[in-house]
């Protein structure tokens, strides 16, 4: 984890959870058996559900070798009632692989769990930071609902390992449990209807405003684009002019379309007038609505490359090139803050 932006998610996800959160069985334990039980058990039904089962099957089978040598016939009977059947043939098939082909001895390597029957990419993860302290990303539907609530489409957009890396970056060091107990707490407050303990924070801060229904946005919002030229590694920024609206704080060069224009000649006609450099402009690679001063504004981002010229500051007070790590040390747009977890995680686009 590296900046403030996220570190404030995290303080309010934890300062929720020491208020909020709830006191589950598998929460009382670190042995990754029971916990591979409980996150198995809890992939298709609900907690309430899953607490009486979880118990009468530790009963029975309290380790992985007693469940290994059991016949399936016992673990059916452990099962019966809890559906989706095929997770307690999952259960005892790994739970042989790991008797007999691992000495006995649960895995704590990510990539060694995801092998295993019945386990994938959020059980394994989940395996590592409830049982191995380790931060790895375990994003399952509640995971989803909280990162997809708050960050709207800059969630919505990225793969799923650029989802991973972002969300670990939110983690700081050893927290990888708590977080993600936390989330899952979140997610289904959230899913309840409850409100967002980000609220203030998060969602209000970056002033993004999605309505409904997005058609909308065409009629009246006002098209405006703007560019992050990159080169050598870094990004230009302007700092707007002091007697402009918002004077003083720092942007990605851009301004409104005119009308009839197309979005990408708009923005090298802006980059020209305000910079005095030719550049090339590629399709957006984001896109939202932003309210400001109470107009919505129609916004698209684009990656552009020098062709032709030295940037000079010619409609902003200065300019500067800095890295993606450089971000919070500027007094940004409310606006354009929510670019920064995108262009850190799009590393292709430093590139070049
Ligand atoms: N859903 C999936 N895993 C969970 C967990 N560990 N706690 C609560 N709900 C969950």
């Amino acid at each position: 984890m590296t900046t403030s932006f996220y570190k404030d998610f995290e303080g309010k996800l934890l300062e929720w959870y020491a208020e909020h959160g709830r006191d589950l069985p598998w929460r009382q334990t670190n042995d990754p058996y029971k916990i591979w039980i409980s996150e198995v058990m809890l992939q298709q039904t609900q907690v309430d559900r899953v607490r009486d089962y979880y118990r009468r099957f530790l009963e029975r089978f309290p380790d992985v070798s007693s469940l290994a040598n059991a016949d399936w016939e016992d673990v059916l009977e452990q099962w019966r009632g809890l559906g989706y059947y095929r997770r307690a043939r999952s259960l005892h098939g790994a739970a042989k692989v790991i008797v007999n082909e691992l000495d006995g001895v649960f895995p704590q390597e990510f990539d060694v769990l995801v092998k295993l029957p019945g386990i994938g990419d959020y059980t394994a993860g989940a395996i590592c930071d409830f049982a191995f302290g380790q931060d790895v990303a375990a994003i399952d539907t509640n995971v989803e609902q909280v990162f997809g609530h708050v960050y709207r489409k800059v969630w919505e957009d990225l793969n799923r390992s650029e989802k991973k890396a972002f969300l670990e970056r939110h983690i700081s060091d050893g927290n990888g449990a708590v977080f993600h107990h936390a989330l899952m707490d979140v997610g289904t407050a959230l899913k309840a209807g409850e409100s967002c303990p980000f609220h203030h924070e998060s969602c209000k801060g970056i002033e993004i405003r999605r309505r409904k229904p997005i058609k909308k946005v065409s009629k009246d919002a006002i098209a405006v684009v703007a560019g992050l030229l990159i080169h050598e590694g870094k990004v230009l920024i302007a700092r707007r002019r002091l007697w402009d609206s918002n004077g003083g704080k720092w942007e990605f060069p851009g301004g409104k379309v005119e009308s009839g224009e197309d979005r990408r000649a708009a923005l090298k006609r802006e980059m020209m007038e305000e910079l005095g450099v030719e550049v090339s402009v590629r399709p957006p690679f984001h896109r939202l609505e932003v309210e400001f001063g109470g107009n919505f504004y129609d916004a698209t981002f684009h990656r552009c490359s020098l062709l032709l010229g030295d940037p000079q500051p010619l409609a902003s007070e200065e300019i500067d090139w800095i890295t993606a790590d450089e971000f919070e040390q500027y007094d940004f747009l409310e606006g354009n803050k929510v670019l920064f977890p995108i262009l850190r995680e799009k590393k292709g686009m430093w590139r070049v």
